[in-house]
């Protein structure tokens, strides 16, 4: 049994997530929600995902009892800076001075969450994926003040529970993972709103085209497999051709004006029942489980 003592702060579908990794590798966890409503929602999707090992999370609605005695905290509150900050300083009011605090945010800068604290130095991005309990792989987000044995702690705790670690080394919104798949979804959105082709079919085309190769090299191995005088070319004729748009997508604000947020409202760019939704997740985990024991075994 590991000695890390692990404070989730916020239990929504990210907080749930990253309690039942961290229970599952042997850690003490405790999960903080304001309300017991949420600690009970998220109780049942731990189960769900890790079993009788969900028991053992310690559920409470008290921030500093939380925070006590934590080793490691990981902020998974709603995607808010002034939040956020708030939230920080609770930590180094509460925690122990020695403890790491982590956010999990997606997109707020590590530096500015850090503004105004006493130490700066021992706050670190620790950005996981959806689902927390398959994803194998987390960025470690370093601020302007983030100091190096911070960075080492957070590594050494992602050996202990078997996530694959990128660093990103500056502070630019969206990291690495976000920045990449918005650049795909910009084009993906343009490329339906020109009528170039239908939602399903740009959704196949990456689900059985791309998405394979880039499971097995990246994007830059890609290219040195395809010859880069060949990327020269294409380059050349397609990159002055690549949508540039800097807003947010009419077709992302008219469905969500209309309520068509996705999976959880029962419709977004498709409609959803209970089961597609089911088929759709259970599709998703199981790919993504199937690529990572591949890349483990190989
Ligand atoms: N959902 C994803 O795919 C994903 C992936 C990586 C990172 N993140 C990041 O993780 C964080 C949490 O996202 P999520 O998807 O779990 O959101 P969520 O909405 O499921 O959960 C957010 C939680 O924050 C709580 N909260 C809101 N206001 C609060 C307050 N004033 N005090 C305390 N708690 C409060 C909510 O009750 C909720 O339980 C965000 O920063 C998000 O950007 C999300």
């Amino acid at each position: 049994m590991s000695a890390e003592r692990i404070a989730v702060i916020g239990a929504g579908t990210m907080g749930a997530g990253i309690a039942g990794v961290a229970v599952s590798a042997g850690f003490e966890v405790t999960l903080y929600s304001r309300s017991v409503t949420t600690l009970d929602r998220a109780h049942a999707e731990l189960a769900n995902r890790v079993g009788d090992d969900a028991d053992r999370v310690v559920r409470t609605t008290d921030l500093a009892a939380a925070l006590d005695e934590a080793t490691l905290v990981s902020e998974n509150v709603l995607e808010d800076l002034a939040l956020k900050r708030d939230m920080f300083a609770a930590f180094e009011r509460h925690a122990p001075q020695d403890a790491v605090l982590t956010t999990n945010t997606s997109s707020v800068p590590i530096t500015a969450i850090a503004e105004g604290l006493d130490c700066p130095g021992r706050v670190v991005g620790l950005h996981w994926f959806n689902p927390p309990t398959v994803m194998p792989l987390v960025e470690i987000v370093r601020g302007e003040r983030t100091d190096d044995t911070t960075v080492e702690r957070v590594r050494a705790v992602c050996a202990m529970i078997g996530r694959e670690v990128i660093e990103v080394h500056r502070d630019v919104p969206g990291f690495v993972v976000n920045r990449l798949q918005y650049a795909m979804l910009r084009e993906a959105i343009a490329l339906v709103e020109a009528g170039v082709a239908s939602m399903s079919d740009v959704d196949r085309a990456v689900a059985t085209t791309l998405a394979p190769r880039w499971s097995a090299s990246g994007p830059l191995e890609l290219m040195d497999l395809a010859g880069l005088d060949t990327v020269e070319k294409v380059a050349g004729i397609l990159m002055p051709d690549l949508s540039t748009q800097q807003d947010v997508p009419m077709l992302v604000i008219e469905r969500v004006a209309a309520g068509a947020l996705g999976t959880k409202a029962g419709r977004g760019f498709y409609e959803w029942t209970p089961e597609r939704i089911a088929a759709a997740v259970a599709a998703r985990d199981e790919t993504v489980r199937l690529i990572t024991e591949r890349r483990i075994a190989g």
